[in-house]
């Protein structure tokens, strides 16, 4: 595979001063938002996504390319006191190189914008591989850099399936690797890297709770779990898809949700992929309450229902009898992206947000709804330990260098001339 004469593209962008680069990002805001209906558009025509919920996707971009913008003029290094008398000591961000920025089709600009903007104002080039389902978007979303004035080369969009993204993967000049996806294809982009000597940044899903304690309020808990359960037809990475409640309140959530869900209509071909797991979680014992936007109640934690991701319309609920053991409910599932809980009690709030072993626990707010100024990501397979969005995202996309200057004019050993 060629791309275009990286090397020179990357040594100018490199060269040119962080603030002068967040200039660029700045005009990506404001073409995004003056485009903010277009582009909603094209996301609705393209995978579906409801109007509103599309428009949201777009202000998360232009969230990020003005939060992004600033970081160019606050790539904070540290300024340390050296051991040794006349020396100077100190540390810089620095580009990583070349990244590759694999996505998915759930989040067509919003999660692409999470990776590229952060990956440029830090002055790195990127090559972009989009979902085969959204190209549509992404030629959009490209474009909108173009016209930003972005030099030729400094961001590159390529398309295809996966084996296009596993060349990318394997290009000797791609540095560093920023994949969403699934689990499965994860998995070999880790091993990829780690056999290239690569950094790899993964997002590979989640299998998210709400618990909803005896204190809750009842009608607050119910808003959440049917906005996170459901908006986006349950296709987020940080879509609610268990529901653990405490046995006390158990009765009237259920009710509750159920004359919710019934209202609600769903992508049909996500409900459809997931039919098989609901009707072997039937077999196992569980009780279907609602066709559409489902609910199914008589599940135990450890049903395959409920440990594995669905990515779609639907959303189990388990019984428990106390905060601790909701606890290990949440934990006891392979993926550990977001967790919430529904309580009025400060220390129990407190508690579980200590405890819930997730990279987002929300209190009293359902699992989805991230903002880009904090840190975005996950535990045990939903991650690797890196983080996209905050001031975290400037970790992924950049290398440390430490410098020591000794003006002393002479040989000074640290550790030994003391
Ligand atoms: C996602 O789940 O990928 C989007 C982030 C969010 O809604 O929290």
């Amino acid at each position: 595979m060629q791309f275009r004469p990286h090397s020179a593209a990357q040594h100018s962008w490199r060269a040119t001063p962080a603030p002068r680069r967040a200039e660029f990002l700045y005009r990506v805001g404001e073409i995004l938002r003056d485009k903010k209906r277009d582009l909603a558009a094209i996301i609705t025509g393209e995978i579906g996504k409801p109007a509103t919920e599309a428009a949201g996707e777009v202000q998360e971009a232009i969230d990020m390319a003005y939060y992004m913008a600033g970081e160019g003029r606050r790539q904070f290094g540290h300024t340390v006191p050296s051991e040794l008398p006349d020396k100077w000591a100190m540390s810089v961000r620095e580009p990583v190189g070349l990244v590759a920025a694999i996505t998915a089709w759930n989040f067509p600009i919003a999660v692409p914008s999470w990776k590229i903007l952060p990956a440029l104002v830090l002055g790195n080039t990127v090559v972009w591989k989009p979902s085969e389902r959204a190209e549509r978007c992404a030629a959009a979303f490209a474009q909108v850099f173009r016209d930003a004035g972005l030099p030729i080369g400094v961001l590159e969009l390529v398309t295809g399936d996966g084996r296009v993204g596993e060349m990318l993967v394997r290009h000797p000049d791609v540095r560093l690797v920023s994949f969403t996806g699934s689990r499965e294809n994860g998995r070999r982009v880790a091993v990829a890297c780690a056999e290239l000597g690569k950094r790899c940044a993964l997002e590979l899903g989640g299998k998210n709770a709400v618990i909803v304690l005896d204190d809750a309020d009842l009608e607050l808990a119910v808003d959440g779990i049917i906005w996170s359960a459901f908006g986006t037809s349950g296709q987020r990475c940080t879509s609610c898809s268990r529901v653990v409640v405490h046995k006390a309140i158990r009765q009237a959530l259920t009710q509750a949700l159920v004359e919710r869900a019934k209202e609600l209509s769903v992508d049909e071909a996500a409900l459809k992929r997931c039919e098989p797991a609901i009707l072997d979680a039937i077999k196992a014992g569980a009780r279907r309450l609602t066709t559409g936007a489902t609910l199914l109640d008589n599940v135990t934690a450890q049903m395959p229902i409920a440990q594995e991701e669905l990515f779609g319309p639907v959303c189990v609920i388990i019984e428990v009898g106390s905060l601790e053991e909701a606890i290990t409910v949440n934990n006891n599932v392979p993926y550990g992206l977001s967790s919430s809980i529904y309580t009025q009690d400060v220390s129990r709030a407190f508690t579980a947000a200590r405890e819930l072993s997730s990279g987002i626990v929300y209190v009293n707010a359902g699992t989805t709804g991230s903002e880009v100024q904090l840190p975005f990501g996950g535990v045990r397979s939903t991650g690797n330990g890196w983080r996209e969005a905050g001031q975290a995202a400037l970790d992924t996309f950049s290398e440390w260098k430490t410098i020591y200057v000794d003006y002393s004019g002479r040989l000074q050993r640290a550790q030994i001339d003391r």
